[in-house]
Order: structure tokens, then sequence, then C-alpha cells
């Protein structure tokens, strides 16, 4: 298919691989394992999925929607009305900001994917650190900035190849391969004994959390933020990516089939994660050192020697590159922004030249969360807290206390998304009641369950919104 000047994809397996790779990263690689591990396991996985049912289906096809019908990106709002503006720079500000430190979190991932590989051939990839390399290289300022821009440059040279140049063609090329690296990993751990007890970890009907109703809505709140994270909703990607969608392709499929792969792939990374760290010994309730501090000792010194090192290898690799896919959708979104309001000016942009000076500038903005150590102490950098004199751990900061990615993610997933996708819903359930509906139905087959999604845009999701952001700035004051 020939590409227009925004460009399109060049079918409907393209765009999926693409829509797909932007919603697994991270977020089920590393999130969503270590958020089960350490808010309630069983009842955290079932909130989960009630939540990506109920509302991340509806979500998704809003946005897939309001893309296509709209042929644009975040400006999708105000090409319908001038009074929505505020909801697209919302929309456009969140991928920017959480690129910034996704980007460092990628950059690490690589770091320990070299070193693995280093270590197959028989050399020390990890500074003489072993298993406590974690804790080294999160002062290690230089190795941070480098891996930082390698992950930046990565994200950059692809999405300045454009949509079927570049996103297209990688997500094609590699989201098969990722699905076959796990599937091969998850089979190599069920083989080693006490596997079990990670399986019974995730699957064990367990609602224990439940009996106080302070950890349900903080489980509820949890579970949401990971939920627009992991779909990546309510930060103008999948509207940008339903922009490039042509209009005999189905959205309300799509946007089962993103949702439902993305959760089955978070369930998987679960099913590899949980029960290599049962088989050997190490805690998986600890947070988010489980993708860096817990598995390295999974491979280093649990299984040890050249198994350990390609298993580890592949791992990061696969880790890495999910990351990636989801890096080039956050980037895209930022380009895309300025790609369509130089086309609607009558002018020829330059996507390489935008590309680049937006990777530049989000470079510049994830340096404090590569710079921090995590909030560790000490680190080239203060946390935002301790620049502002304020007490570790005191009270009315709880959120953002810890370090610059914390704080980030505070703004973004914490209160932006849920504020965006509470202002989407009630446009697309009251001010628009028929855009959904009708862009859904330009494929030429009837739109299902019209009256389930009206409830849940008017309704449904405005209220788990409204509950998410009093749990949220609860938890910000520490009442
Ligand atoms: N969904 C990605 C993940 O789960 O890691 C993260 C992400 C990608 C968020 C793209 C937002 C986005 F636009």
């Amino acid at each position: 298919m020939q590409e227009n000047k925004r460009g399109q994809w060049g079918s409907t397996f393209g765009f999926l691989m693409a829509s797909i790779g932007s919603a697994i990263g991270l977020g089920n690689l590393w999130g969503f394992p270590y958020k089960m591990g350490s808010s309630g396991g069983f009842a955290f996985l079932v909130v989960y999925l009630i939540l990506v049912v109920l509302a991340g289906v509806a979500l998704m096809m809003g946005e897939f929607a309001l893309g296509r019908k709209t042929g644009t990106g975040v400006g999708a709002y105000a090409a319908l009305s001038k009074k929505y503006r505020v909801i697209g720079w919302m929309a456009a500000f969140c991928p920017f900001l959480i690129l910034s430190f996704y980007a460092v979190l990628a950059g690490m991932t690589l770091r320990y994917c070299v070193g693995f590989l280093v270590q197959i051939f028989g050399a020390d990839g990890f500074a003489g650190q072993g298993s406590s390399f974690f804790g080294f290289l999160l002062y290690d300022s230089k190795s941070m900035v480098l891996f930082l821009a390698l992950a930046m440059i990565v994200t950059m040279v692809v999405v300045m190849g454009g949509i079927q140049g570049g996103i297209e063609k990688f997500s094609k090329a590699v989201m098969p391969a990722l699905g076959v690296i796990l599937i091969g990993i998850i089979i190599f751990v069920a083989m080693q004994p006490g596997a079990i007890e990670g399986y019974k970890f995730m699957f064990k009907p367990d609602f224990s959390v439940f009996a106080d109703p302070k950890s349900f809505f903080n489980v509820l709140k949890t579970a949401s933020g990971q939920m627009f994270f992991s779909l990546s909703l309510a930060m103008g990607i999948n509207i940008t990516f339903g922009s490039y969608l042509s209009k005999d392709k189905s959205i309300q499929k799509n946007a089962v089939i993103v949702p439902f792969s993305d959760t089955l792939f978070a369930l998987l990374a679960g099913m590899m994660i949980m029960p290599a760290c049962a088989a050997f010994g190490v805690d998986y309730g600890q947070g988010p050192g489980l993708l860096f501090a817990s598995m390295q000792k999974v491979f280093l010194d649990g299984m040890g020697g050249t198994v350990g090192n390609v298993v580890g290898f592949l791992f990061y690799f696969l880790v890495f590159i999910a990351a990636i896919t989801s890096s080039i959708a956050l980037l895209e979104v930022c380009t895309s922004s300025v790609v369509d309001r130089q086309l609607r000016k009558g002018k020829e942009p330059n996507r390489k030249k935008i590309s680049l000076v937006f990777a530049i500038a989000i470079f510049i903005v994830g340096l404090p969360a590569a710079l921090d150590a995590l909030g560790s102490g000490g680190a080239a950098l203060k946390a935002p807290f301790e620049l502002l004199g304020l007490e570790i751990g005191g009270s009315g900061y709880a959120m953002w206390n810890d370090c610059w990615l914390d704080f980030y993610d505070m703004i973004t997933e914490g209160v932006l998304m849920p504020l965006g996708a509470l202002l989407m819903s009630l446009l697309l359930g009251w001010g628009l009641p028929n855009l959904v509906k009708d862009e859904c139905e330009e494929d030429g087959k009837p739109f299902r369950g019209a009256a389930y999604f009206k409830f849940a845009f008017r309704f449904l999701i405005p209220v788990i919104m409204v509950i998410v952001l009093a749990t949220q700035i609860q938890s910000f004051f520490n009442l």
C-alpha cells in the first residue's frame, strides 16, 4: 500500500505487531510480575483482569476510533473542538515524560544483556561485582548515561524510518521472535525443581489482602495504573496508531486482540519470572529490584555457568527489545504531533529532524532519572525530595520521595493518565456519544455491545477513575 504524507500501515498484521509491541514492554516483563509479587499475588491478578475486560478494551477502542476518525494523533482532541484541546496536551506530555525514564530502564536492560553476552565468551561482564552488580551500576553514572543514550538512539533510528519503513518493519521482525524466546525460557524454567511454588503464588486463590479496605483500594490503584501503562492507554499511543489505520480495518476486533495479547504476555512473563525465583530461592516480593537484582541472581548464582549466561543473555535481550518497541511508540506520539501540525499548516515536515530534536530533549529530561541511583542516596544527583530539603519517608510526599523515576511516574501513571482517561471517557460517553459507534461501523460491520460501551464510557470508567485519583491523592498526602 502506498504511504501518504503522514504514513499508513501496510497491513493489519503490521499494525497489530506495532500496537502489541507498544503494549508489551517493561510493564509486562517487569511491572506486572513485581507488582503482583509485592501487592497481593492472585488477588492483584483478578483485579487486573477485571479492569482490562471492563475498562481496558473500551478505552482502547475509543482511542483507535478517535485517531482514525480525526486522522491525527494527539491533535485529535483539538480537531474535534478547541475546548477539548487540553486533553490532547496531557496525552502528548505523558509519552514525553514516560520515555525519559523508560529509556533509562531500557538502557539498563541493554547493559545486562551486554554483560551476559560477554560472559558467554569467558570474560567478566559485570565489573567484578557478580550478582551485586545492580547496586554498582546505579552509581556508575557514565554507564547509566551511555546506555540511556544508546536506548534513545536505537529508538530514534526506527522512528526516523517512518510508519511502514521503520516501525512496522521493525515490529514485524522482532515481535514473533520475542514470543519464541519467552516460551523457550518458560519451558526451561518449568523443568527446574521447585518451580511449582511460583505457579502456586500466581494462581492459588488467596484474597487475604482484601481483609482491610485500604489495601483493597491500594490494589485497585496499583492494578489500574498498571493497566494504563501496560496497555499504553491515555497517552495518545492508540490514537496515533489508530490514525494510521485504513477505514476497512476492524477497530473492534483489534481493540480486543491487543489487550488480550498484552495480558497473555504479562501472565507468561509472570510464569517465567515467579517460578524461576522460586526454583532458585530468590525472593519475588521485593518490588522493583526484581528484574535486575533478583533475576540476575537467578542466572548467575542459581543456574550458573554457561547455561546461566546464555539464558540470562536471552532474557535481557527479550526485555530490551520489548522495551524498544514500546519506546518507539512513545517517541512516535511526540514526533507525529509535530508532523501533523506542520502538515496542517501546509508545510513539508522533516520527520528525521523532528525525531532527533525530541530524542535529544527526552534524553536531557531523562538524565536526572539516570543519575540519582534510583534514590538510594549519596548519588551524583539528589532525589527530588532531597533537593527540596524534605525528610525521607516523612508524610505528605510519600509517593514521590524515592527518586526522579518515581516522581515522573507519579505525574504520568499516577495522575495524568487516569485524569486523561476520565476526560476521554466523559467525552465519548456524553459529549460525542455516537463517535465510537459510527467510526467502528466504517468497516461495514455492525457495532457490537453498544449498550455496554455506552454504560462503560458514561459511568463505569469515570467512577473507577475517580476512585483511582482519590486513592492517589490519599496516598500522596499520606492520609
Ligand atoms: N505499554 C508499555 C509497557 O507495558 O511497558 C509501556 C508504554 C509504551 C507505555 C508505550 C506507554 C506507551 F505509549
